[in-house]
């Protein structure tokens, strides 16, 4: 079960670096929770469940980007990364080749 107050114990601030940790673990919840919805969207017929439950899954979705623009905004390295990494994949995914760093 999640520890809400985990920081606590800190006695201080958390620092960028440490936010920005916690977030990555924060990311994985939210694509566990994903993960979670939807199969229990292919475990039922009921419209209305599935209807509820995939708003609530495109909602997670969105929290994810949310949650990688703020580690962006927290952690400027990765925003470097993270613009290099878009551009490996669209290259690749259009069929083309990337160098190895
Ligand atoms: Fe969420």
């Amino acid at each position: 079960m999640t520890k809400p107050f985990l920081t606590a114990g800190l006695g201080r601030l958390m620092t960028k670096e440490e936010l920005a940790r916690a977030i990555r673990q924060d990311i994985i919840a939210e694509n566990d929770a994903i993960a979670l919805y939807e199969a229990h969207i292919q475990a039922t017929d009921d419209k209305a469940a599935q209807a509820v439950l995939q708003h609530i899954v495109d909602e997670e979705k969105m929290h994810v980007m949310e949650l990688q623009v703020l580690i962006e905004h927290l952690d400027t390295d990765q925003k470097m990364i993270n613009v290099k990494g878009k551009t490996h994949a669209e290259t690749l995914i259009a069929g083309g080749e990337v160098e190895e760093d």
